[in-house]
């Protein structure tokens, strides 16, 4: 993984998923390690931030080693300056970037013109660390990843097309339900099938949520409107309208079914009002597993790190 872009989870393999999630519960139990000093991570954002942001800086500091933060609207990437440019001119100074953008096109045009790791800390196609991040907290809560049942109900977004890759990677059964016209890419799609078929799991994409929550270990949503969408929102509130994931529907899973959301969340929109503050729900673990895994995943990308550390799998 060393030196490496992080810009999909199919950059990754299914291994580098379990060394990741082995190293991430060792660096949460333990903590500090001195791996990175001397290293800069430039955390370089379009859109706004509370948890990426606030998980990379804390997760480089633990490390020993230090970030330097551009604000939204700062750089203006393909405005003030080239994206290609931006590129070549941070190369010099850090050792890797981590950047939000509206497109995905803009992480593509930075990792082919930068000399240093590009880790995508989401675009509009994907947010590959909050999928890392997820998968830790199922294998905390479950125990396992082969053989479970994820049901996301929502918009086919950059969150859904990044849990279907990483959790198909790894084995799971993944049951997506969203309205005509908001499905998941056909690209993303068949790709997940690909790896899902490797490994004998099975993808099912319905319109009806109810469909898909049936019987489901783990149930996920995400905001109906991601950021840059903002003028769509109240058109999508009527889209998602049968969307929203309550007491009923999730009455519908496993009993022990968990319910995870990246945050933020907009309570009585997609989720019921109180339903992430119950016992079923694992978001604040998620929000919290961020740091853990990016301490796993900047350790790998910039210090070579790859040693199978606690007893996980
Ligand atoms: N889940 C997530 O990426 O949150 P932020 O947008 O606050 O970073
Ligand atoms: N789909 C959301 C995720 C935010 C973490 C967005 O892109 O705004």
């Amino acid at each position: 993984m060393k030196g490496k872009d992080l810009l999909s989870i199919s950059d990754l393999s299914g291994e580098d998923i379990h060394w990741l999630i082995s190293d991430a519960i060792d660096m949460k139990a333990k903590g500090w390690f001195s791996l990175l000093g001397g290293k800069t991570l430039v955390i370089m954002f379009e859109k706004p931030s509370l948890r990426t942001r606030v998980s990379f800086e804390l997760a480089m500091h633990q490390l020993g080693g230090q970030t330097i933060y551009l604000t939204p609207g700062e750089v203006r990437l393909g405005e003030r300056e080239s994206v290609s440019d931006v590129a070549r001119v941070l190369s010099r100074y850090v050792d890797a970037i981590a950047a939000r953008t509206f497109s995905h096109q803009t992480l593509e045009t930075l990792a082919r013109y930068s000399s240093v790791p590009v880790i995508n800390a989401l675009s509009d196609l994907e947010h590959p660390c909050q999928a890392l991040a997820d998968l830790l907290t199922i294998y905390e809560k479950k125990g396992e990843l082969q053989g479970l049942t994820l049901a996301f109900v929502g918009d086919g977004n950059n969150v859904a097309h990044s849990i279907l890759l990483a959790a198909s990677l790894m084995g799971m059964n993944l049951r997506i339900a969203s309205p005509p016209g908001y499905t998941v890419q056909d690209k993303i799609l068949h790709t997940a099938k690909g790896y899902a078929s490797d490994i004998g799991a099975e993808i099912l994409c319905t319109e009806e949520p109810q469909l898909a929550v049936t019987g489901a270990d783990v149930v996920y949503t995400d905001v109906w409107a991601s950021m840059g969408q903002e003028a769509e929102a109240q058109q999508r509130r009527q889209v998602f309208a049968g969307y929203q994931v309550n007491r009923e529907l999730l009455s519908l899973a496993k009993e022990d079914a968990i319910l995870m959301h990246p945050l933020p969340a907009h309570r009585g929109e997609e989720v019921a009002e109180g339903i992430l503050d119950s016992p079923r729900s694992v978001v604040f673990d998620q929000a919290e597993n961020r740091l853990h895994l990016q301490k796993a995943l900047l350790a790998g990308i910039l210090g070579g790190l790859e040693i199978p550390l606690a007893g996980y799998g």
